[in-house]
């Protein structure tokens, strides 16, 4: 990671609700840039030395948003990074601040009903429920009263892009596409 107290909104913040593709598509895109990628939820499963769903049935969802806003302070203290966000992590404000002042904030969307079901294969795959406030099921009902929650939140980005029936490979070009249209720049 480089550090650069120099460069003003030097990295991509990927912000959306789980199953949106910000960790796959977050990585191609950070690969067609040069850039380093940087997952949150890997990062603070490691400052914590726990797993998210421990953190959160040990610790409290209060203490998990607090590490995560100190990863987020780790990140936009940096620069060239696109940072897959967890889903939670623009409904702090302290949060959408850090991530103004230090990047674009690019938002990944899709339904309700193709979050529920992507969810819902990949914990089957996994065979065990990696998002506590969704549970093994992430019924669609529960999906689509938290994003109705964040909608305000969300909408805060400088930028969206509807992942509906697109591959992660077209998402990631599209990310790059954005961030060349925000910040003026041509690259990827
Ligand atoms: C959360 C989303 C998860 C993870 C945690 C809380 C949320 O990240 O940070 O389970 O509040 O929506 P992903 O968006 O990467 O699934």
């Amino acid at each position: 990671m480089a550090a650069d107290e120099d460069l003003t909104r030097g990295n991509i913040y990927l912000i959306g609700f789980s199953g949106t593709g910000k960790t796959n598509s977050g990585r191609q895109a950070a690969a067609r840039l040069g850039w380093e990628f940087f997952e949150m939820d890997d990062e603070i499963e490691e400052a914590a030395g726990k797993s998210i769903p421990e953190i959160f049935s040990e610790d409290g969802e209060d203490r998990f948003r607090e590490i995560e806003t100190d990863v987020l302070r780790t990140a936009a203290g940096c620069a060239r990074l696109v940072v897959s966000t967890g889903g939670g992590v623009p409904t702090r404000e302290e949060n959408r601040k850090l991530m103004a002042e230090s990047g674009y904030v690019i938002r990944l969307s899709a339904s309700a009903e193709t979050i529920s079901a992507r969810l819902t294969a990949s914990a089957g795959r996994r065979g065990r429920a990696l998002r506590p406030l969704l549970g093994s099921e992430a019924p669609v009902e529960r999906v689509r009263s938290l994003l109705a929650e964040r909608e305000s939140a969300y909408a805060t980005a400088d930028g969206e892009i509807n992942t509906e029936g697109l591959r992660h490979s077209d998402v990631a070009q599209l990310i790059v596409d954005t961030w060349n249209h925000l910040s003026g720049e041509s690259a990827g």
